[in-house]
């Protein structure tokens, strides 16, 4: 199997800088459109044959160097008790929306076996195909992220609700971010005992915190989480979205490997974190819409940086756009392989 993910994840050396792209399976892929055709998003998720299936395209036509699983933060949110449903060009919309105490106490704790076996059927599936390729990430949401989106009840731009119940009703927030904590503590688990290989955390909007309200409100449930799964042997990439404001606290998560957003140089992004820490990143997702020798001029620069780290893990500093030509996503890949294979 190719191991070159995990071996730079532990700071192992590598022949090449391994690299795979945040939301790699998706709209932008004509082989997913194709499958998407036939269900609707969450139904996807919930077919394991399907999901497992949509997991491996980019394995197979980018030739990244990890596989994900194909889900979405979110899914825990429906077993504690929520509606989730995702709108064609809204997004995500849950609800009924966590605003009082009482919200908060209807919510379940969840038992993965139980509640969401999907996810694990999906994992086990993957591993099997995945024996002679690469290695499968598990993910979940990070609680702040989830949090949001339980009070605000769907996306949103300034985290209005969220920041009133954290500042003007401070035990209710604490009480969900428990409970969140617990479940991912719980989902992260059977991950992990059903074969996922690395854990990804997705903070997505804990940028959007002033550094002391993320101290205070948000990183000391994602330690609570790290020190839980620290029993098993697997790396656990801790990315925060807009980390740039962040990133000496987010270096005290515990986390295996830190994942960087764009708006950071990665040069910089190391000297704060400190050489010993391996990092995953950073390229501007929209760098793909860039002529190739612009391109490569930027993949050379991070990789020329990430050097610096004990260990780096080539990826782009957030999600790829569905609007990304298929070709752009491989040529990326090919060219990570080639310029550190030197
Ligand atoms: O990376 C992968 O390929 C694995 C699958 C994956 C998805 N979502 C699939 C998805 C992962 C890891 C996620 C994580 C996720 N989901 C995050 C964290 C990462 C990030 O982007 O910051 C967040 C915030 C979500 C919530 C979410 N899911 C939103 C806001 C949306 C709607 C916006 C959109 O892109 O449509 C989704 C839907 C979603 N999740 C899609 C996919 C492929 C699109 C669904 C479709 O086919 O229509």
């Amino acid at each position: 199997m190719n191991d070159t993910f995990l071996r730079a994840c532990r700071g192992e050396p590598v022949d090449y800088t391994p690299v795979w792209i945040m939301r790699q399976a998706g709209r932008y892929l004509p082989d997913y459109q194709k499958v998407r055709q036939g269900v609707d998003f969450l139904t996807l998720c919930k077919t394991p044959e399907l999901a497992a299936e949509v997991t491996i395209q980019p394995v197979d036509i980018l030739g990244v160097d990890a596989a994900i699983l194909f889900s979405d933060i979110l899914i825990p949110l429906e077993p504690m008790g929520l509606k989730l449903r995702f709108l064609e060009r809204k997004g995500p919309v849950i609800g009924p929306p966590v605003r009082r105490m009482r919200d908060v106490e209807r919510l379940r704790v969840i038992e993965p076996a139980r509640d969401v076996p999907f996810v694990l059927d999906t994992i086990r599936i993957l591993r099997r195909r995945l024996r002679r390729k690469v290695p499968l990430i598990g993910f979940s949401g990070a609680p702040f992220t989830l949090a949001t989106y339980m009070i605000e009840g769907g996306s949103s731009k300034n985290f209005l609700e969220t920041k009133r119940m954290m500042f003007s009703a401070p035990p209710v927030f604490h009480a969900l971010m428990d409970k969140i904590t617990d479940t991912t503590i719980e989902y992260l688990s059977a991950q992990v005992k059903a074969g996922a290989q690395a854990v990804q955390i997705f903070d997505s909007w804990a940028g959007a915190l002033a550094p002391d309200d993320y101290r205070s409100y948000s990183l000391p449930y994602v330690k609570r989480i790290i020190e839980a799964l620290g029993s098993f042997d697997v790396p656990l990439i801790y990315f925060v979205n807009n980390c740039g404001g962040l990133l000496e606290l987010v270096r005290t998560s515990g986390a295996d490997v830190i994942g960087i957003d764009w708006r950071v140089d990665m040069g910089r992004a190391i000297t704060r974190l400190g050489k010993d820490l391996p990092v995953q990143g950073n390229l501007d997702p929209l760098a793909l819409f860039s002529e190739p020798e612009l391109l490569r001029r930027k993949v050379e620069d991070i990789i020329r940086k990430g050097r610096r780290a004990r260990g780096h893990i080539f990826n782009l500093g957030h999600g790829i756009l569905p609007q990304t030509p298929p070709e752009m996503a491989k040529t990326l890949v090919e060219m990570v392989h080639e310029i550190s294979m030197r």
